[in-house]
């Protein structure tokens, strides 16, 4: 598969589930508030700063920016889906922020100026770009000299159950490996040191990696299936393509697998994101120092 096939595919799949995002917003934001919290911290956002949000889906971190940098400041809002956008755009009007400006952006090939934004922020994204190595040097490119950027990604597959073991159940049952080899997946960038190396070879400093737990709570496999069904933009082709019985399957299998996570309130499955902070410097490598006057 070619990369320009491969990120077609990856972002139909996406467009497929956003009506599971759009549904389960709040609920998302909600799991993922100390993820957030992180990738705030790692910009510290002031007033009259211009943020860029990359691979928003409903625009999470957004909503959270946007009043720290204030009237004078603004934060565009992107995802390479375009009712990902819509949504994210109705969420920041339906809170009053006027400084909210959505854009459908790929961040593979980010189409913004050079050094046009003070950070970068992206919460659970940037494992899906077709090339990484191109994506972080686009964002690099669009931070100003000394910009700052803030991404989370998903860590490894075994300290993520509340999706390891839904792509571990589909693999089984299908016989062949979840995402398929060609394609970009949840985990891709689940190795903490290689995802330093990512940062430090395309110029940054300062790179930081930090570990950031949570829970996905559900009521029980069938909620999680269901949730899944709704949201797994990379499983969503896979499942609706399911042969009569074998969601059946699938769901049997999930049973198992929750058994060591229930609890008298629900299954509560932990998650794992990696938060990466890392800065623009203000000299590029061999450019001369600048005249201090
Ligand atoms: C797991 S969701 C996370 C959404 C959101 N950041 C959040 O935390 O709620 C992944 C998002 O990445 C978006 N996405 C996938 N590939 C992308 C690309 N190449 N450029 C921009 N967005 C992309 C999807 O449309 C989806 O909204």
């Amino acid at each position: 598969m070619t990369s320009v096939s491969a990120a077609s595919v990856i972002h139909e799949m996406w467009r497929a589930v956003a009506g599971g995002w759009t549904s389960a917003a709040d609920e998302v934001d909600e799991r993922a508030s100390a993820v957030t919290e992180a990738i705030i911290q790692g910009v510290a956002p002031r007033p009259g700063q211009r943020i860029l949000e990359l691979a928003s889906g409903p625009g999470g971190v957004a909503l959270g920016v946007a009043p720290l940098v204030g009237p004078s400041g603004e934060v565009v809002v992107s995802d390479v889906v375009d009712e990902m956008v819509a949504v994210a755009a109705e969420r920041a009007a339906a809170r009053q922020l006027t400084n909210v400006r959505p854009k459908v952006l790929d961040l593979d090939a980010i189409d913004e100026p050079d050094e046009s934004f003070d950070a970068v922020v992206c919460r659970e994204g940037l494992m899906f770009a077709s090339q990484p190595v191109q994506a972080v040097h686009e964002i690099r490119r669009v931070l100003r000299r000394g910009g700052q950027a803030s991404i989370a990604v998903w860590g490894p597959r075994s300290r993520n159950p509340w999706l390891g073991l839904v792509m571990d159940a589909v693999t089984a049952e299908l016989g062949h490996p979840v995402p398929p080899p060609g394609l970009p997946g949840p985990f891709a960038l689940d190795d903490e040191r290689r995802l330093r190396a990512l940062f430090v070879d395309a110029g940054y400093v300062d790179v930081e990696v930090t570990e950031c737990a949570g829970t996905l709570v559900v009521a029980s496999p069938d909620a999680w299936w269901a949730r899944t069904v709704a949201m797994a933009g990379p499983l969503s082709v896979l499942i609706s393509g399911l042969a009569p019985g074998q969601a059946g399957a699938i769901r049997r299998r999930l049973e198992d697998a929750a058994a060591p996570y229930a609890t008298v309130t629900g299954l509560r499955l932990p998650d794992l994101a990696l938060v990466v902070a890392a800065r623009r410097p203000q000299r590029e490598p061999r450019e001369p120092e600048r005249d201090p006057r």
